[in-house]
């Protein structure tokens, strides 16, 4: 049976031309890049030309770029070394962001390190710009800003420059988890000046447990893995050589094939969108669908007991998507973002989040398949 992958949010499939670039590695390249001779000198210098592909469609230096084992452990970084080694004393956050930044942030609350002040949002998860500026210009602690760039799970997202703007007139350092817009949407940091923004390889069809931070040049940090001198003394341990050849190629295929991919991914999602319109009632979009991420759509099915079965049934129907609900029952562990956002807990999220490599015509399958699950229009 074909299946029909809508969960590029949760991850993507590797690129033919990222499965070639490792492989040939894996075959060719095994040395050690901390060793002087000639196999660890190829090593190394294949994963400094990495750095500064990576590097180049930042606009950021070599030296600003740092390989990690992903999204998580960088944001990870970003929170735990601006605390431990720059002063951070308070960080500005929200209710939305992914659990490794708030789990992060509970961790430095506990050990009594930082306060977190949450920035109001609205109805659609978006930023209240004021009520930012007014944290920003209270209290005299030390303060960084933690705000995704883009929501996983409504899409919902920030304007990068106006969050950098407020920051730097208030003295303020920003992080943003760009996990889900690396590889999607363009960055300038000579222009949009960010302290730290995260990426990870498998958001872009890399490979998994592959990622890397951006550190600001004026941020001089500590290690957060202590151990050998690897990347340039912040993260010990032998590195990842063909996960890093693997992003760098990922990221390289995302940003020159960036306005194609992003065209057919936005003509699916909008198609899906409209299809849905128009063959169910009662649908609610999550988040901001007109001005949200442009690869996914969250969408709340109104309550049915088959609306509850749903991601079972798409399933078995050989569709894959993701859940994401508000909190039901005691054994729903529920979504915090659905959540957060008052979503009716009798609804059913799905999020769907689509790829260049998907079609309307799997999009019309899709709708068909919902049809028959929900028989809508007698619920
Ligand atoms: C917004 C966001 N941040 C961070 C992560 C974690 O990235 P990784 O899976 O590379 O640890 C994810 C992945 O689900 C994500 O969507």
């Amino acid at each position: 049976m074909h299946r029909i992958y809508f969960d590029n949010a949760a991850t993507t499939p590797l690129d033919p031309e990222v499965i070639e670039v490792m492989v040939q590695a894996m075959r060719d390249n095994f040395g050690n890049p901390s060793s002087i001779y000639a196999e660890g000198r190829t090593a190394r210098a294949a994963i400094e030309q990495a750095r500064k592909q990576v590097a180049h469609y930042l606009g950021a230096s070599i030296g600003e770029i740092f390989f990690t084992s992903g999204g998580t452990e960088s944001n990870n970084m970003a929170l735990k070394n601006a605390v431990r080694d720059l002063g951070v004393r308070r960080i500005i956050s929200s209710p939305i962001e992914h659990h490794c930044v708030l789990h992060s942030l509970d961790a430095l609350k506990r050990l009594g390190q930082v306060e977190v002040a949450f920035v109001r949002l609205d109805e659609k998860g978006r930023v209240d710009k004021e009520h930012l500026a007014e944290l920003l210009q209270s209290g005299e602690a030390k303060t960084m800003v933690s705000l995704m760039h883009s929501n996983n799970e409504i899409g919902t997202m920030i304007d990068m420059e106006e969050v950098s703007r407020l920051c730097r007139e208030q003295g303020a350092l920003f992080h943003s988890d760009t996990v889900q817009t690396m590889g999607y949407y363009p960055f300038d940091l000579s222009k949009t000046p960010v302290s730290f923004l995260s990426g990870s390889a498998h958001k872009f069809y890399g490979p998994k447990g592959c990622g890397f931070i951006y550190i600001n040049g004026d941020n001089i940090i500590k290690p957060f893995v202590d151990g050998g001198s690897q990347e340039r003394n912040m993260r010990g341990g032998t590195e990842n050589i063909y996960g890093i050849l693997g992003l760098a190629k990922a990221l390289s295929l995302a940003y020159d094939n960036l306005e194609a991919r992003r065209a057919q991914t936005k003509s699916v999602r909008d198609y899906l969108r409209q299809q849905l319109d128009a063959h169910f009632d009662n649908l609610q979009y999550n988040g901001d669908p007109d001005d949200g991420h442009y690869k996914l759509l969250s969408v709340a099915f109104p309550p049915s007991p088959k609306a509850d079965l749903l991601l079972l049934n798409l399933d078995i129907a050989g569709i894959s998507v993701s859940g994401g609900s508000a909190c039901s029952s005691g054994a729903d562990a529920g979504s915090h973002v659905i959540e957060a956002m008052k979503g009716d807990p009798a609804r059913k999220t799905i999020r769907f989040s689509f790829s260049h490599h998907n079609t309307k015509q799997e999009v019309d399958v899709v709708v068909e398949k919902l049809r028959e699950i929900l028989k809508e229009r007698h619920l």
